[in-house]
């Protein structure tokens, strides 16, 4: 049976090459020696990120503009001005030990669909606009998604500004620094209406390579929580102090991650249990700690599964205190998110009518496609990444995935834009 590869003016006007240099130049941007990048939300990386971003968009005569979380747009008119846009985009930010296409894939395949779109002579009804999301990864600063979550009224800016990072900046002071990088731009209200939303990404799992299928149409996102976990015990002498009489909040810590990971057991592997990061003060060889931090985060697919282990969390963690204080904050709560059935069709059929394989599939990561959800009909596109690593250095994805998934977007986004 022979099949009929559709493709039109815009799939044409891809150019496959100038989109993977374009990640290689990105990726010249906070980067580091194993082939990653470092370029944390509202670092000086950001802004020259952005900067890089900004400048392409000139060249090519589209409109650029801010609001005032930092979300940054690039806009090409459509030819009935009263219509909402349609929006494709995802991140610049990186984790500090990121790879080079975890966000900048779905903003570099954005721009290159307007790209493809200005050249190839191609008019839309509806404005195509590409946006760069604020802080997707909440590495620097918790939590991630806060462009999208702020732009959709699901988050406050102002809940933020004077969080810090290590270090003690606050958001306030470092996204001001981030807007300054790019003085010249528009300011944009945040929250104007979107007809429809579609990002593109890295899958960041191993399951696309291993089918040796090019495009997933994503399903939706599974549900996450997030929770900091302080614990609180008291300083004593390492040599005179009896083990009995301590208070030791690293050991009450490290008994709590313990028995949260028993907690969380589970056959089938699919709950996503993490403890990312973990502070201890005063850090002191011969002190006994007095203070111990850390984070985790839980995602699964089911809310029942969700509430009922995360239920757990708490009591777990009073129960292995020691003596200790403990408070649990959770920081974030996102539900699983179910995408749009037209939009998850629309996917399917392009990649078919480009001769493209595709299947359905679940996101295990969390993207600003789940905020904007909530708001318009939304979806994403997923291509596979090498080995299906992520949140590394090495993360990798074949030129020829990259191009074919920016085909489709670019396919998809035209469509959209003419309905
Ligand atoms: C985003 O990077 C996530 O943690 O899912
Ligand atoms: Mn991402
Ligand atoms: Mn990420």
């Amino acid at each position: 049976m022979s099949t009929t590869i559709h493709t039109t003016g815009v799939t044409v006007a891809i150019d496959a090459r100038r989109l993977w240099e374009r990640h290689m130049t990105m990726a010249q941007i906070g980067a580091t020696p194993k082939g990653g990048v470092n370029r944390q939300a509202f670092s000086p990386e950001d802004g020259r990120a952005r900067q890089l971003l900004v400048a392409w968009a000139r060249e090519l005569g589209l409109t650029v503009s801010l609001d005032a979380v930092g979300n940054l747009y690039v806009r090409r008119e459509g030819s009935d001005p009263t219509a909402a846009p349609v929006l494709t985009g995802s991140h610049l930010d990186s984790q500090p030990t990121g790879g080079k296409f975890d966000g900048a894939y779905g903003v570099l395949a954005g721009f290159e669909v307007l790209e493809a779109i200005q050249h190839g002579g191609v008019t839309t009804r509806r404005p195509v606009e590409l946006v760069c999301w604020s802080n997707e990864e909440g590495s620097r600063f918790q939590p991630g998604c806060m462009g999208s979550s702020v732009f959709t009224d699901k988050r406050q800016l102002s809940e933020f500004l004077t969080d810090t990072d290590k270090d003690g900046i606050t958001v306030g002071a470092a996204l001001q620094a981030t807007l300054a990088a790019t003085p010249d731009v528009a300011q944009r209200a945040l929250g104007f209406e979107v007809a429809a939303y579609l990002e593109a990404h890295i899958e960041q799992g191993p399951i696309l390579e291993a089918a040796g299928i090019p495009i997933g149409a994503v399903t939706g996102v599974q549900g996450s929580r997030r929770y900091t976990v302080e614990v609180l015990g008291e300083e004593a002498h390492a040599g005179t102090a009896p083990l009995k009489t301590r208070k030791d909040a690293l050991k009450a810590a490290v008994a709590m991650i313990h028995a949260l990971e028993a907690t969380m057991a589970d056959e089938t592997d699919t709950v996503r249990f993490t403890v990312g990061r973990f502070d201890v003060a005063p850090g002191s060889p011969n002190t006994v700690p007095s203070r111990a931090f850390f984070t985790i985060d839980f995602r699964h697919p089911e809310q029942e599964v969700i509430n009922r282990l995360t239920g757990q969390i708490e009591p777990v963690c009073r129960a292995h205190a020691r003596g200790c204080d403990v408070i649990v904050t959770r920081l974030s709560d996102v539900a699983p998110t179910p995408f749009d059935r037209a939009i998850i069709q629309t996917v399917r059929q392009h990649a078919g009518r480009l001769g493209l394989q595709h299947m359905d599939i679940l996101s295990g990561a969390g993207h600003d496609a789940m905020y904007m959800a909530t708001v318009c009909p939304s979806g994403m596109i997923f291509i596979p990444c090498t080995k299906g690593i992520s949140h590394n250095e090495t993360e990798n994805t074949r030129p020829e995935d990259v191009a074919a998934g920016a085909r489709v977007l670019a396919e998809c986004m035209v469509d959209l834009a003419n309905r």
